[in-house]
């Protein structure tokens, strides 16, 4: 498929882009149960970046899937491919100069080593949202623990899928012990030196 593609080289270079913005592009990759939060401190986390003239963009989960990933279901394959295209358009979005935020469940380790390769290790900051499951079932903010419980949501993670723990996450954040101001705090100081203009 990719014999006859040579990609162009074009003018305007990423380093370009960043001097023109002032600051580093990488990816904030947020992952965890549903409901863990992590949408909620992406959002809080772009407000304050914004604030901080920082050119941003978030991408979520339940969001992509309406659009970009409308066609992909929760099987392990789907998941997969939702996490591949989300790895290039965050890499597309690194190469434009942006902060990436990414809140997506991405349950499965090799997805999100995945994304790390595409993207490239030193562009890739990942926060494990590690609220724990009876805490996201209690919060239950769309029903849908309920219903998977029912049977009426198939591979639904942390009940009839899987979700694999990182190992070495770069922020490990429990929003039952960490509030979400807190959290941003946290995040701001471990991107300080991404932020930077080498
Ligand atoms: S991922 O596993 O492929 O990374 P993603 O983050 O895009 O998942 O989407 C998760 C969101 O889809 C959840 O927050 C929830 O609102 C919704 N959802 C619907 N069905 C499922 C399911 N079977 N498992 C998990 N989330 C689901």
């Amino acid at each position: 498929m990719q014999e006859n593609i040579i990609p162009n080289q074009f003018s305007v270079s990423k380093n370009q882009r960043s001097l023109l913005n002032n600051h580093g592009s990488f990816l904030i990759w947020f992952t965890g149960l549903s409901g863990s939060g992590k949408s909620t401190i992406a959002n809080a986390l772009e407000k304050e970046l914004h604030k901080m003239n920082i050119s941003t963009y978030l991408l979520d989960g339940d969001n992509v899937r309406k659009g970009l990933n409308s066609d992909l279901s929760f099987s392990p394959a789907d998941r997969r491919e939702n996490i591949r295209r989300i790895a290039e358009v965050s890499s597309l979005m690194i190469d434009g100069g942006l902060v990436v935020l990414s809140a997506f469940i991405s349950p499965y380790k090799n997805d999100r080593e995945f994304v790390k390769n595409t993207v490239k290790d030193e562009n890739f900051i990942q926060i494990f949202v590690d609220t724990p499951l009876a805490v996201c079932k209690t919060r239950d903010p769309k029903g849908f623990y309920i219903k998977a419980e029912k049977g009426l949501i198939k591979n639904f993670t942390g009940i009839s899928a899987p979700y694999e723990t990182p190992e070495n996450p770069d922020l490990k954040i429990d929003t039952t012990t960490t509030g979400i101001a807190e959290a941003v705090k946290l995040i701001i100081q471990k991107i300080k030196p991404k932020l930077e203009l080498i």
